[in-house]
């Protein structure tokens, strides 16, 4: 079986890539990326495709019998779903029996310039053109969580729009579950949440985040409006700023208050939880 990993050279994909790779001894891989040469993973055949290039999608899909689709990080409203419908489109065209699609939690019918606005997009494709497809919605990323306390912890002060509760992932956790989603037999038609074992409010994060760097850190709720401003003042792009609120937007919805044991069923190891992730990230 040949096994193909869109977003390859990223995070997620380099982490999926090598995990497949481990894994198992029956599949071939193929990395696919707008900088081919950039993948320096032995054992792996290495293809240029771009998301904004549809017709390298249909060559880089070529021959494959699973694709794996991780979304670009661009946050320019309907960019991503713009994207990831190319690759499906590209995927089918070019027989690919099975595509599976990293998505979010939360992902349903909203407006844009809610983030969830293109993987909703993005899923519902899927669904109508691939003739088997699996998703894989994400949790939010411990790492992200990581980033924003070490900018956190210079003020005390973590934020939030409301108090609310999110289940972390780590990203590793979820490439796990990638690979034993695209090894897999049985998973069409379905879709899979990866969460971190546990939600937790913004105080318990806060805590969490002190206990392990030995610095003080609190949970404080401000407007969106004031998060907004802030952003600004640091000078961030305004689709990096819009995507940030929304973000914030959608743990106040709950939309990351799931915890599932996919990660454990398809990795067959259970998900990290935050204080054992925070604990090597400040050791
Ligand atoms: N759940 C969360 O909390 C969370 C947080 C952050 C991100 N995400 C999402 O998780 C996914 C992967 O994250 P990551 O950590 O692996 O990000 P990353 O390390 O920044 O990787 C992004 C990948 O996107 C690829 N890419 C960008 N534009 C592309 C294009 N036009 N055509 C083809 N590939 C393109 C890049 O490949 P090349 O440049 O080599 O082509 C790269 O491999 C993204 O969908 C991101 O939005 C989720």
């Amino acid at each position: 079986m040949k096994i193909g990993v869109n977003g390859a050279s990223g995070q997620l994909g380099t982490a999926t890539v090598k995990q497949l790779l481990e894994r198992a001894t029956s599949h071939s891989v193929v990395a696919i990326s707008r900088s081919p040469e950039k993948i320096e993973i032995n054992g792996v055949e290495a293809r240029f495709g771009d998301y904004d290039q549809p017709s390298s999608l249909v060559e880089a899909y070529k021959g494959l019998d699973r694709l794996l689709l991780i979304p670009s990080t661009n946050l320019q409203p309907g960019v991503r779903a713009a994207q990831n419908i190319a690759a499906i489109d590209a995927a089918v065209a070019a027989g690919v029996s099975h595509i599976v699609l990293m998505s979010s939690a939360g992902a349903r019918n909203v407006q844009k310039p809610n983030i969830g606005a293109d993987y909703f997009a993005s899923e519902q494709h899927l669904m109508c053109k691939a003739r088997q497809w699996s998703i894989l919605r994400m949790s939010y990323y411990a790492e992200a969580l990581i980033a924003e306390a070490q900018m956190s912890l210079a003020h005390g002060v973590l934020t939030g729009l409301t108090e609310n509760k999110v289940s972390f992932v780590l990203r590793d956790d979820l490439a796990a579950a990638a690979v034993g989603l695209l090894v897999g037999e049985g998973h069409d038609g379905a879709i899979y949440t990866g969460t971190g074992p546990e939600s937790l409010t913004g105080a318990e994060r806060a805590g969490a985040i002190a206990k392990a760097s030995g610095k003080p850190l609190t949970f404080v709720t401000l407007p969106a409006e004031t998060l907004h401003a802030q952003l600004q003042q640091v000078g961030l792009p305004a689709e990096v700023i819009t995507a940030v609120v929304s973000i914030q937007q959608n743990f106040s919805n709950g939309d990351f208050d799931i915890v599932t044991g996919d990660i454990e069923k398809l990795s067959g190891r259970p998900a990290r939880n935050l204080e054992s992730i925070l604990s090597i990230a400040f050791q």
